[in-house]
């Protein structure tokens, strides 16, 4: 009965996210989250796909097309700089976002997201959101370094006041070796 971390994130969106809304990936990593979030807005809809890393991004789009999806914006640069590629008069308009911390899987795992950039991040994307939406961010940390994160986007999330955002923590407290878990930050 009790959704895993994935199934449960995806669940906060699908229940978040309608037809012709405007959506973030903030880590596209191998695409699954892009594709979902395409599929959720629908061809009225659009999909801004952050990855610094050009693998992540190529294998994104190419998922994309096998799956005939187009309306998506890919950017190959960090989700901290995200005012510098969705549009201003975006502000107040975005119904959702997405960050999966970490390492791309199968890939170089010195490349990681880092608790400034993703802070600044979701700090931004915090005065794109409209009531009602949602920034859900899956937090790995049992990678060098992910500790530090999780710390450090625990220390941010619990810190949002109270009346402008719900923080929600999700997560399986009898699992070993840190598994992920989810922060949810919804938009009052
Ligand atoms: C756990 S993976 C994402 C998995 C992806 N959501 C999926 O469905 O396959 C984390 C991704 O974050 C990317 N990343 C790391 N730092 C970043 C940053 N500052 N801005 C954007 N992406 C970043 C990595 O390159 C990696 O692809």
């Amino acid at each position: 009965m009790l959704k895993g971390i994935i199934p449960y994130a995806h669940y906060l969106l699908k229940q978040t996210i309608q037809p012709g809304d405007y959506v973030v990936d903030a880590t596209c990593g191998n695409g699954n989250d892009t594709l979902l979030l395409a599929n959720l807005v629908g061809e009225s809809g659009h999909v801004y796909s952050f990855d610094i890393q050009n693998q992540a991004i190529e294998t994104t789009k190419a998922l994309l097309k096998a799956n005939d999806l187009h309306h998506v914006t890919y950017i190959h640069d960090s989700h901290a700089r995200v005012d510098q590629y969705i549009p201003i008069d975006l502000h107040g308009k975005i119904s959702g976002a997405i960050f999966n911390l970490g390492y791309l899987p199968r890939s170089d795992k010195q490349v990681i997201t880092k608790g400034d950039s993703t802070i600044a991040a979701i700090n931004a994307l915090l005065t794109y959101l409209k009531k009602g939406a949602l920034i859900v961010v899956v937090i790995y940390f049992g990678h060098e370094g992910g500790m530090d994160e999780k710390d450090a986007v625990l220390q941010y999330a619990q810190q949002l006041d109270q009346k402008l955002y719900a923080v929600l923590q999700y997560q399986f407290i009898n699992q070993k070796n840190n598994p992920p878990f989810i922060v949810a930050i919804e938009k009052k």
